[in-house]
């Protein structure tokens, strides 16, 4: 088989420094066996600044014919004012629709050595491994009609939340294939008690698991409720299945049981290509934080636990992104703190890059 293909774009803010040490870590697979073809793109505001535009054809192109895409961040106060158009976020909006990634898995895994830095108290928190499963192509981020237009003497602003049968049948399936692997739970999670999407969502859902899934555990629960439980007992989880709204803002809260948002990677998988392979994309669940870009504060571990997932979910090596894990966990428990991980409780405080090159150095004691 030939040398599978990654497409690196880093984007704005601390996508660019988080990625460089991602690049170290896929070097290192590189030199222990397992290398990559690895070119870089531009997206977002750094494909603006260059081309016009947040996402050229060209590079839109090189992204549907990549193993697997892997993105740091877009986004920042320099493009607020631009058009909604060619605002970065519409380029990797655009990526997720063309590519149809519609099921995005967001892990939230409190690791031992951070439990006493989440807000939440520690026994709520230590052991935490939940996963939440959005729906990243449809509902009311592409729903139309959409759009600000002027009635009467004022303007509304409109968005429609759509989904199809088909759609909340598809990733129910990626959410039930996915418990299977692992505490065979699902909870479900709408507004069916005030959205007519909602109500069709729980049906298919439901329909989906009876026809197919009756093995795995169901629950549905309303989005808000959702929220709330997630704060209060989080463990009670396994896999949650939400749509992309909702999901967006379950998975930020999610995000914080575990420490910081420093910490999220993400999977954005479609469906498989000629190869057998998932068409996917790999990002942080963080954003491009421009308040603390290009001074080595950014914490890389997020984007390094996604290319983590890109060895489990497109290349089909469990066993060495079980060991780029135990890496992490390693550096963590030996007090590593980037500048978004230093509470009460102290540590060594490591810059970006020597958050990377001590990860690298965690995998040679694997080798
Ligand atoms: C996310 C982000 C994106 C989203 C933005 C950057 C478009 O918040 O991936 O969670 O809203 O989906
Ligand atoms: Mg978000």
């Amino acid at each position: 088989m030939s040398t599978p293909s990654i497409l690196i774009l880093p984007g704005d803010g601390i996508g660019p420094e988080v990625m460089t040490e991602v690049r170290k870590v896929i070097d290192w697979f590189g030199r222990n066996g397992l290398p990559f073809e690895v070119s870089e793109d531009l997206v977002g505001g750094a494909a603006y600044d260059a081309h016009g535009t947040p996402l050229t054809d060209a590079t839109m192109a090189r992204a549907q014919a990549a193993d697997a895409v892997l993105l740091g961040a877009v986004g920042g106060p320099a493009y607020d004012d631009l058009d909604f158009g060619v605002k970065p976020e519409r380029g990797l909006l655009r990526l997720r629709k063309e590519m149809d990634l519609f099921a995005n898995l967001r892990p939230a895994q409190c690791f031992d050595a951070l439990a006493d830095f989440s807000s939440l108290k520690r026994e709520v928190v230590a052991g935490l491994d939940i996963v939440i499963v959005r729906e990243l192509t449809s509902g009311i981020y592409f729903g139309e009609p959409r759009g600000i237009v002027v009635e009467g003497n004022e303007r509304v602003g409109i968005n429609t939340q759509r989904y199809t049968e088909s759609e909340i049948a598809r990733v129910a399936r990626a959410a039930f294939e996915l418990a299977r692997k692992r505490s065979n739970k699902v909870c479900s999670m709408e507004k069916a008690n005030v959205m007519e999407s909602g109500i069709l969502w729980r049906e298919v859902v439901t329909r989906v698991h009876a026809e197919e899934y009756p093995d795995v555990e169901l629950s549905h629960m309303y989005a808000d409720a959702g929220a709330m439980q997630l704060c209060r007992w989080p463990k009670q989880f396994d896999v949650i299945v939400t749509d992309n709204l909702f999901g967006d803002l379950l998975s930020d809260a999610a995000a914080m049981l575990t420490g910081s948002l420093g910490m999220l990677p993400s999977a954005s998988l479609g469906a498989p290509m000629a190869n057998g392979r998932p068409k996917a994309l790999y990002e942080p669940v963080h954003g491009s934080a421009p308040d603390i870009a290009g001074q080595g504060k950014a914490n890389p571990i997020a984007c390094i636990l996604s290319f983590a997932m890109a060895l489990r979910y497109s290349f089909d090596q469990g066993a060495q992104a079980d060991r780029l894990e135990a890496a992490v966990e390693r550096v963590l428990a030996d007090g590593l703190r980037t500048a978004d991980l230093l509470g009460p409780e102290g540590g060594s405080h490591v810059s970006t890059a020597a958050m990377g090159d001590a990860i690298v150095a965690a995998l040679d004691a694997t080798a």
